[in-house]
This record gives structure tokens, C-alpha cells and sequence, in this order.
């Protein structure tokens, strides 16, 4: 039995993230960390920020902050975000902990011993205003190809050329300002990507099983050649260089980042006092089945780059046994764009509605194969038809109706209610109030061929479902997923319980036992995408905690619910989005440039 390690790429610290950046990487992570949980499977689920780079320190002297304060800051907020959008990690670590500093020494040091690092004299722009080097991107200035004022000295925004710092013209400071620069010699350390082209190239064609998108990447990356590639900065925070002659010089972020991956398992470990526990995932860890979710621009980082520096020690950590790559989600057929707000990001879109409203509706567009695109229409529509129209109606339609035929006698409805009575009025919750049963599961009658017919339907769509998240196909699972809920509305529509209960109250009950059995299926089965809403519904039907954390091979069961057992009514679990609301949303979040 493989133990099942997860990891999804750490979040820049500076600034929250948008509703891209969580669809590419943490989300189907999560629904994935989930339903292997409940497949009865161990799992360790490990994130992290990651701290280190001049963006975190120029964002930090931007909120005129100390860059440790400001993380410190920045890693609390998009911590609660992300416990706020349900996402289950087992650590959400910090790339600046004491712990990936360890890892990403000695590791480097693994690399040099082994001959895989070698150091190199580059000339590099020197601020003197700001006492420091520039990465280029620090660097604007006009563009000698295109004339755009503000190109940066890696690339131009008017015309998309690659640039040099020296092909622009006026150059200045991008954080200060300042024209005061100048060409400086600098020493820096290179991985010997080269060496090491053909083991990771082995690597790479073992995996046959990966996704097209993620070999693609990889071939391409190889088949243009591996050159040597800088691996330190001239920066003060990050994590030092353990080598004479690189004090006052730090890891690139880049070489840091990825590590961070052990460094959380092993921050994780700490925290549970059993800190030896992270080599058995990281080191010497055959039976670990380890899975990586990332954007597609940080593909060519996780299949060529960290495997190399891990094979480069010689020593056996444990590399990736499958690479899941996302395309790009767009907003409104263009770029989501932190500097223009355009699009919505993870802290205002749980201000507009639930989190499970933003799960389920990502999960359904996920760019898994090609880019897709995020419209609120298209956003409303699913709401509308899928949570709403088809899970919440069934879920409140059969609770609802069992409920004022069936009500506790005694309970909050009033014991004067007789069973089947067409009332809905004066019980609990049926007003929307929860906390108090109000229904009871009936008895009688048995089932048919029709119910037969259910179960074996359930337990098709439920295998279907369970396929597709193995193979990590989330779009075909949530496909699946709403294939299994459509059984409920075709199965109540058809057999009509409420005028069977008029003509067989035995065959009305049974009836309503069954769809009361699909709403716990329906709840149980949705939990990786929807858990919020799973929990409520589990809640509203009595379940222990032991009953609502059963195994997904046991979900499927529609006589769990025995009768006699009470629940309630939850209130609406989705609200339908109306079209004004969509105009509205479309116009508040179109952006600067709109
Ligand atoms: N912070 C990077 C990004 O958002 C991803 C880092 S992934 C890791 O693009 F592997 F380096 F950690
Ligand atoms: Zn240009």
C-alpha cells in the first residue's frame, strides 16, 4: 500500500492570490488529498509560502515593513484564506523556516561534492542609490526595439520582446529610481544542468502515465539543450551561501523554494513532536507515491530543475511519481492581473459568496487540458443549474417533503401534525431555523425492481466518479459527480412520493426513505469538492462523526439510513444568482483598463 504525498506550488508570499493561482495548484490538490483520504488512504498533504526573492523584499519596503515582519504578516493572511476556502493541508509551511535553510544547505553542499556546481564571474547592474545589484527586472527603461517607456530590463510589455538590461535606453532603478547604476563584476554559483541532461531525461521518459502537458514541457526544455544555470543572488534575505567568498550572498528563491517542500514536512513533523517522521516521506521512501500540482510556468521547474538538484546529491529523496500540470484559467477572455485588479482574487470572492460556490465552479472549469475561461455567466449558470437546481433542490425538496409528511411527533412541528398532512408551515426548520429535528425517517413497504435499479445506478456513477479522481480527471469526476446526483431528481420525479403516500403509504415511505438515503450519498460523496456544504447536510441529517467520515466504497449504500431517525431541514443550501447580480458583479470586477 503506497502512502500518498501531495504537494502543491507555494505561493509567493507578497500579496493574495487570485482565483487562477488557486484553481492551478491548491484546489485540485485538495479535492485530491481528500477523496484519497477517504478512499481510506494516508496522505500528507503539505504547502507552504514562499518567502524569499526581492518581490517579498521590495513589497515589504513598499508597506514600509521589515521583509521578515512583513512575511510574518503576509503568511497569516493567506493562511486564513486558505483555511476559509477549506483547503485541508496537513502543514502550511514558510520557505524562510530554520528548517528548509538546513535542507537547501545541505543540499547545495551534496552538489558541490559531487561536482555539480561550478563558479563563474557575471558582470551585473549595480544601483548605487539603492547600495545593491539589480535582478533585471529592477531595471526599466525605454525600449530600444519598440520605444515603450517602461520596459523592464527581462522584458518588454509593449512588445513582448525578451530583453537585457542593456537594451534599454535611460536605465534606471525600478525601486528607487534612481539612473545611478553601473556594471559590476559579481561571483555567482552555477548547477551543472548540463551534467546532468541525461539522468533527467531518463527520469522524465520512466513516467509514461504523465499528463501530455507535463512531458511537453519537459521534452521541450531538454531537447533545446541544458546550460548551467545560476543558482545564487546578491540579495541579503534569503538563505545564505555556505561557501568562502559568498557571505553577504543568498540563495536564488528558486533553489530555495522547491526544498520547501521537505522543509514544511519536516516544520510539520516538529509540530506534531515526531520530528524524525519527515525523512520517512523524503528520504529513502520507497512505498511514498508522491504527487505534484502546478501551473504550467512552473512545469519546467518541478521536471527538470528540482529533480536534478535531488539527483545531483546522490542520495535517495523522493521525487515526484506524477506531475499534474494546469493550464492558464482566463478572466473574461484576458489575463487576471494583480496590478490592473482585474479579475477577482481569493480574499474579496469569499466577501461575494461561499466558498463551496467557488470549489465546485472551478473544479467544473479547471484548465486541465487548454486554458479556460472565467465569465460570471458562466459562473451563475453552473451555480444555478448544478449546486442549486440540482443538488440543493433534491436536497431540500426531499427533506422538506418528508419532513411535513413525516414530522417528529412531539418535536418542534407539533406533535398536532398529523403524517401527511400538505403542510409545510409552523416546523423548525422548515422556516429556515435549524438546530431541532423536525422529520423522521418513515417506515414500510420494500424495495422494488425501481430501487434495485437505483442502487445499482448509484454504485455505477459513484465508480465512475471514484475512476476519475484516481486518474486525477477532475473535470469528468465532477462530470461524474453530477451524473449521480441527476439519479435523485430522476428517481423523485418519477415515482412521485407525494401521491404515492395518497394511494400506498407503504411504497410513499420506502420512497422517501430512499431519497432521504441519496441526499447522505449525495453529501457524503460531494465532500472533496463541496465540504462545507457536505458537513451542514451531514449535520442536518444526525449523522455521528463516525457516520459522516465513512470510506467513499461505503457512500453508496441507500439503506445506511434506517428508519425511525430524525433530521432536519436545512436551510437552502445554494442560492440561485440572478441576472442583475451577474451585471453587477461583471461590472465591478472588469478592472482599471475597463
Ligand atoms: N512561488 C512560485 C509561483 O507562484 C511557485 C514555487 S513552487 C516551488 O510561481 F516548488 F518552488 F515551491
Ligand atoms: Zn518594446
Amino acid at each position: 500500500m503506497p502512502r500518498y504525498l501531495i504537494t502543491s506550488a507555494l505561493p509567493y508570499v507578497n500579496g493574495v492570490k487570485h482565483l487562477g493561482n488557486l484553481v492551478g495548484s491548491m484546489l485540485p490538490a485538495d479535492v485530491y488529498a481528500r477523496f484519497l483520504r477517504m478512499e481510506g488512504e494516508e496522505v500528507l498533504y503539505i504547502c507552504a509560502t514562499d518567502e524569499h526573492g526581492t518581490p517579498a523584499e521590495v513589497s515589504a519596503m513598499e508597506a514600509g515593513m521589515d521583509v521578515r515582519a512583513y512575511c510574518d504578516m503576509m503568511h497569516e493572511i493567506q493562511k486564513d484564506i486558505y483555511a476559509r476556502f477549506g483547503l485541508s493541508f496537513d502543514h502550511f509551511g514558510r520557505s524562510s523556516s530554520k528548517e528548509n535553510a538546513v535542507l537547501t544547505q545541505h543540499i547545495y553542499k551534496k552538489l558541490e561534492e559531487n561536482g555539480f556546481i561550478e563558479e563563474r564571474t557575471i558582470r551585473q547592474i549595480y544601483s548605487l542609490d539603492d547600495e545593491r545589484f539589480l535582478p533585471d527586472r529592477y531595471v526599466i527603461g525605454t525600449c530600444s526595439k519598440c520605444g515603450y517607456p517602461a520596459a523592464r530590463g527581462d522584458q518588454c510589455d509593449g512588445c513582448a520582446s525578451l530583453l537585457d538590461p542593456e537594451d534599454l535606453i535611460e536605465p534606471r532603478s525600478a525601486i528607487s529610481g534612481s539612473r545611478n547604476l553601473e556594471m559590476r563584476e559579481t561571483k555567482h554559483l552555477f548547477i551543472r544542468l548540463d551534467l546532468l541532461a541525461p539522468e533527467i531525461e531518463k527520469w522524465v521518459d520512466g513516467h509514461t502515465d504523465w499528463p501530455r502537458l507535463t512531458v511537453g514541457v519537459a521534452k521541450k526544455w531538454l531537447n533545446e539543450g541544458l546550460k548551467p544555470r545560476c543558482i545564487t543572488r546578491d540579495l541579503t534575505w534569503g538563505i545564505p551561501v555556505p561557501r568562502e567568498g559568498f557571505e553577504g550572498k543568498v540563495f536564488y528563491v528558486w533553489f530555495d523554494a522547491p526544498i520547501e517542500y521537505i522543509g514544511a514536512t519536516w516544520e510539520w513533523a516538529k509540530a506534531n513532536g515526531r520530528e524524525d517522521e519527515w525523512k520517512s516521506w523524503w528520504f529513502d521512501a520507497e512505498d511514498v507515491y508522491y504527487v505534484q500540482f502546478l501551473a504550467k510556468d512552473n512545469l519546467p521547474f518541478h521536471t527538470v530543475i528540482f529533480p536534478a538538484m535531488l539527483l545531483g546529491t546522490r542520495e535517495p529523496w523522493t521525487m515526484a511519481s506524477y506531475i499534474k500540470g494546469f493550464s492558464w484559467l482566463t478572466y473574461h477572455g484576458g489575463k487576471f492581473s494583480t496590478s490592473q485588479k482585474r479579475g477577482v482574487f481569493t480574499d474579496r470572492a469569499l466577501e461575494i459568496f461561499p466558498a463551496d460556490y467557488w470549489r465546485y465552479f472551478l473544479m467544473a472549469v479547471a484548465p486541465e487540458s487548454d486554458d479556460s475561461d472565467f465569465t460570471w455567466p458562466m459562473f451563475a449558470t453552473i451555480v444555478n443549474k448544478d449546486l442549486a437546481g440540482n443538488f440543493g433542490n433534491f436536497v431540500n425538496r426531499t427533506l422538506k417533503l418528508t419532513a411535513s409528511r413525516f414530522p417528529v411527533a412531539g418535536g418542534s412541528c407539533g406533535s398536532g401534525v398529523r403524517s401527511g398532512a400538505r403542510t409545510d408551515a409552523g416546523t423548525g426548520s422548515l422556516d429556515g431555523k435549524p438546530g431541532q429535528p423536525v422529520g423522521v425517517i418513515p417506515e414500510g413497504g420494500e424495495w422494488g425492481p425501481r430501487e434495485e435499479q437505483l442502487q445499482a445506478d448509484v454504485n455505477e456513477a459513484l465508480d465512475e466518479y471514484r475512476r476519475c479522481l484516481r486518474q486525477m480527471e477532475f473535470r469528468k469526476a465532477v462530470l461524474a459527480l453530477k451524473k449521480l446526483w441527476s439519479l435523485g431528481n430522476l428517481y423523485i420525479d418519477e415515482r412521485a412520493p407525494w401521491n404515492l403516500l395518497k394511494t400506498d403509504r407503504e411504497e410513499g415511505a420506502m420512497v422517501l426513505r430512499a431519497c432521504v438515503n441519496l441526499v447522505r450519498t449525495f453529501a457524503l460523496a460531494s465532500s472533496p469538492f463541496i465540504p462545507f456544504t457536505a458537513e451542514r447536510v451531514a449535520q442536518a441529517l444526525g449523522l455521528t462523526s463516525e457516520e459522516a467520515s465513512v470510506r467513499m466504497a461505503d457512500v453508496g449504500n441507500l439503506r445506511a439510513l434506517g428508519p425511525g431517525r430524525t433530521f432536519e431541514v436545512p436551510p437552502v443550501l445554494f442560492k440561485r444568482i440572478e441576472d442583475d447580480e451577474v451585471e453587477r458583479l461583471t461590472r465591478e470586477f472588469a478592472g482599471e483598463g475597463a
